[in-house]
């Protein structure tokens, strides 16, 4: 996999481990750019021109919609492709041929796929850049980009943050690639917060404490409550489990509501990458320090501007 190293110009973004600190430095710095841009004027035609494929073989509301929109604001086309519906998919034609056909007609591809490991393979096959959307269980980068941005824009990540991360560690991509892009702040503790069989798994650990960041993995919500300035609360995905009965095991293990809250400190914030089921009560979205649908959201839409412009501009 391709290193970033300060160029960013039509590399594939795989996986957050392509990034030095110095890179992400950019990303930031690009991000705020973009936000003021959208702000001040809407958008620009600096990717007039281009075209981007959103092809997307698992469900999204997110990352696909503000992919889309990233690029539109930044004046480029694009050829959505949101399901396997309505496309050769359908009739059995491979990603591998998939992945050549869009790469004929557009300048980026971002693709989400149910398989870890499939957008690497298709990026292997792929003459324009791909960008990872989601792979399975494996990795989300751009989530992983946009959750540190909004992280960042709240807490100084090189003095002492600790980031408490709560539910599916497990099957989370979200906690996958934003552990790893976290090990890049040696001020950062990890506290990890989950049901048995929801662990992070090992491997993702062993990747933290390589890179000497403190980590715990704790049972009590109310102890990562109270000493998170981070809470990332995320939702246990029904669609990554064998049987229901293992499902409804875990379903509802770490309910966030504002009984709980209390303990919390005034300075926190609340995330979650979204969608939301159970795990944040509706009456959390009214705290001032719920930022998941308003900064991070939003924010959303601008690294994708950003990665765009690094990617294609
Ligand atoms: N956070 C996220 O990936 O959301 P979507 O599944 O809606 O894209």
């Amino acid at each position: 996999m391709l290193k970033i190293d300060g160029n960013f110009r039509n590399k594939h973004i795989l996986s957050v481990e392509q990034f030095t600190k110095s890179d992400i430095t950019k990303v930031l710095n690009e991000t705020n750019h973009m936000k003021r841009l959208v702000k001040t004027k809407g958008g620009n035609r600096r990717l007039q021109g281009k075209i981007m494929t959103a092809l997307f073989y698992e469900p999204s509301s997110r990352t696909f919609s503000s992919h889309i929109a990233a690029m539109q604001r930044l004046g480029g086309g694009v050829i959505p492709i949101h399901g396997t519906q309505n496309s050769s998919v359908k009739k059995g034609e491979t990603l591998e041929d998939t992945v050549r056909v869009f790469g004929s007609y557009s300048d980026v591809i971002v693709i989400r796929h149910p398989e870890k490991g499939s957008v690497e393979k298709a990026a292997s096959f792929s003459k324009v850049p791909v960008i990872n959307a989601g792979d399975g269980v494996g990795e989300h980068p751009t989530q992983a980009l946009l959750d540190l941005y909004t992280i960042s824009s709240y807490f100084n990540l090189d003095r002492k943050v600790t980031i408490a991360m709560v539910g599916d560690l497990k099957y989370g991509r979200t906690i996958h690639s934003l552990s790893k892009l976290l090990s890049l702040f040696p001020e950062v503790t990890l506290l990890y917060v989950s049901p048995k069989s929801l662990k992070v798994p090992q491997k993702i650990l062993d990747y933290v404490s390589e890179r000497e960041i403190l980590f715990e993995e704790i049972s009590s919500f109310k102890e990562a409550i109270k000493r998170a300035d981070v809470l990332y609360m995320t939702r246990v995905q029904k669609e990554r489990f064998k049987t229901m009965a293992s499902y409804n095991k875990v379903k509802d293990a770490y309910i966030l509501n504002p009984v709980r809250l209390v303990s919390a400190k005034q300075k926190m914030i609340i995330m979650h990458p979204l969608p939301r089921i159970n795990e944040i009560s509706t009456e959390v979205d009214l705290d001032p320090r719920a930022v998941y649908f308003t900064d991070q959201m939003q924010n959303g839409m601008y690294v994708r501007m950003a990665l765009l412009k690094l990617i294609l501009g």
